[in-house]
């Protein structure tokens, strides 16, 4: 994949954006060659957007209540993206289930970030059921993004424990954190070409990835 110097990404947002910031730090700090080209909501009340506009960024709103269909707000989706040219597409707690029309063009360069360990908890409220099958921990994965909801190759994981009367809030505040350190390090492997999308899954230097992603540990390069 050819990449552009500083790269250009693009990020979808549906809340607040604590991880587009996230971004915008990486790539103010150097961690990240690159520079945000759009930030994308489906809501026009979604924080993210104003903190990205105070940091001078575009950003755009498409309200998918507007379209007939998923495939025709995804049709949308597609024609504004395109327009920036787009290295990398970030999803960054965008809430809305993406058809063919929009993975398909992306493919292999639009990742997600999950609130679970996948291939646990695909879907909503994940922090709540870790806690409710007692399971002794939890975490967080970036994947690359494929049909399957949730299901693409896992990329990076990070992992903490489960305590004694975490509620799903309290959980959510300890793997935010590290939702927060991961997604940067995942995107920048891609950037610097070291990290692909092939049929056998996720390749990192050369190597598959295993099927739960790589541990995160601190200061992985
Ligand atoms: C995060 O928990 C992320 O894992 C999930 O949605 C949430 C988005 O939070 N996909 P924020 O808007 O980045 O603060």
């Amino acid at each position: 994949m050819s990449v552009s110097s500083p790269a250009r990404l693009a990020i979808l947002i549906s809340g607040r954006g604590s991880n587009m910031q996230a971004f915008m730090d990486a790539c103010n700090n150097g961690d990240l060659d690159a520079s945000i080209v759009l930030v994308l909501s489906n809501k026009t009340d979604a924080p993210g957007l104003c903190r990205a506009a105070e940091a001078g960024i575009t950003t755009a709103c498409i309200d998918h209540r507007q379209y007939d269909s998923r495939e025709a707000f995804d049709a949308a989706l597609v024609a504004q993206l395109s327009q920036y040219e787009p290295d990398l597409v970030i999803l960054a707690g965008f809430m809305r289930i993406l058809t063919p029309v929009f993975i398909e063009p992306f493919a292999g360069k639009l990742l997600n970030i999950h609130p679970s360990l996948l291939p646990k908890y695909p879907g909503l409220h994940t922090h709540q059921r870790a806690i409710s099958a007692g399971d002794p921990e939890a975490g967080v994965t970036v994947h690359f993004v494929t049909l399957e909801l949730d299901g693409g190759p896992p990329i990076l994981q990070a992992r903490v424990p489960v305590l004694a009367g975490d509620t799903a809030e309290s959980l959510a505040e300890r793997v935010i954190v590290l939702e927060h350190r991961i997604y940067p390090v995942a995107a920048r492997w891609l950037l610097q070409g070291r990290l692909h999308l092939s049929e056998k899954g996720a390749i990192l230097d050369g190597e598959p990835i295993p099927p739960t992603g790589i541990d995160y540990v601190p200061g992985i390069r």
